[in-house]
């Protein structure tokens, strides 16, 4: 058996474990865990590295999501488009409001929302587009803006995967007029347990996130709108305060870990590597190839003890909750991609003698495969 973990969280413990116990144990003798100075703490950080005037701290990435849509007062009957090539929650949390979710396809490459697909699904119904930064490379924004700009519609940008992530040199998360964090332990700033946020450089928006967040309340006990309890708590804020310090550097292991494989697919017909748009900087929360017999080929992996996951392989217009099974394919670009899409271990304390193992394997099994 190999060592190799699609997701190595010990190791990266290990590596900040000094810094990362001082900063738990400040929280457990203040006995502050709900609110207080850390949580202000990281929230300023986090809009500072993000160039955003605020992050609002909540309990999850979908929290986030659906609080933003919240925020701007979607609804029963108002219409979100976004990617069909995405994880649920983008969708569902529109989806719990009461409003609908319509897919558009992406584009082949970076797998990112396709803005003239977007811009056949707009309707009067239309409120919101909300493109989604997938596997840590940034959608392209400028005409997806175009887009929003000329029907009138917000842009909430879903930011889970591409903390970093820039475009044109502005990092993702502060191109709509929100964006949304996923802190799950697993993406690339993860906290150890769930947390999320919201940045916006809006203050209005600011504030009506901040009193959804507080049960619809701005003062305790005073509550003018209908909201949830959804906090970021302070030990996950101090966790995520330390790890917003290193995200530069596990950035660029991550990426240097990208070039690795890209080089050592280099000329195998058989794998396609990711594609990184010029337009800013992929921050690799997942490394995606695309192979054809794919499904044959996660069978040979999991036999080899390669660790490998599919995202997604259902698109969310195909799942049962959307109630759309119909044929022929409706977003081809997107039903193609479940079918091709492979993501390998991708993490900052990944080896280059692990990578080759995987990349000896999959080269091996995807030749064989594909030339049986
Ligand atoms: C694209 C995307 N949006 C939203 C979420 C939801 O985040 P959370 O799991 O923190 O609720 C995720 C998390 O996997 C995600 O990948």
């Amino acid at each position: 058996m190999n060592d190799i973990q699609m997701v190595d969280l010990r190791g990266q413990y290990l590596r900040i474990k000094d810094e990362m116990d001082a900063a738990l144990a400040q929280v457990l003798n203040s006995a502050r865990f709900i609110r207080g100075p850390v949580v202000s703490r990281f929230e300023a950080a986090l809009a500072e590295y993000t160039k955003t005037e605020h992050a609002i701290g909540v309990a999850n990435g979908t929290d986030a999501l659906q609080i933003a849509y919240m925020a701007l007062g979607i609804g029963p009957g108002d219409e979100i488009i976004t990617p069909s090539f995405t994880f649920i929650a983008t969708a569902e949390a529109a989806a719990l409001l009461g409003a609908v979710p319509v897919f558009a396809d992406i584009d082949p490459d970076t797998f990112c929302l396709d803005p003239v697909s977007v811009e056949a699904c707009i309707t009067s119904q239309t409120r919101a587009i909300v493109p989604v930064h997938l596997f840590g490379q940034s959608a392209d924004m400028d005409p997806i803006n175009a887009l929003a700009s000329k029907y009138n519609l917000a842009v909430i940008e879903d930011n889970a995967q591409a903390i970093g992530a820039t475009y044109k040199e502005t990092p993702t998360g502060g191109l709509g007029i929100m964006g949304t964090c996923s802190f799950f332990p697993s993406k690339n700033l993860g906290a150890y347990g769930d947390g999320g946020a919201i940045l916006t450089s809006d203050a209005e928006l600011e504030t009506r996130c901040r009193t959804i967040t507080n049960h619809g309340g701005r003062h305790k006990y005073y509550n003018e709108m209908v909201g949830l309890n959804s906090r970021l708590d302070a030990l996950q804020a101090a966790i995520l305060e330390v790890k917003l310090r290193h995200l530069e550097s596990f950035t660029r292991r991550r990426r240097t870990a990208a070039a690795y494989y890209n080089a050592l697919f280099e000329n195998v017909d058989e794998v396609v590597c990711p594609h990184e748009a010029p337009r800013g900087r992929h921050v690799y929360h997942q490394y995606v190839i695309r192979v054809k017999k794919r499904d044959e080929l996660i069978s040979s992996l999991s036999e080899s003890g390669i660790p490998h996951a599919i995202y997604y392989p259902v698109p969310l217009h195909r799942q049962p909750v959307f109630g759309m099974d119909s044929s022929p394919p409706v977003l081809p670009v997107t039903e193609q991609a479940c079918k091709e899409v492979l993501a390998l271990p991708m993490h900052t304390e990944l080896t280059t003698s692990q990578q080759d193992t995987v990349a000896e394997k999959v080269i091996n099994h995807a030749t064989r495969l594909i030339h049986a």
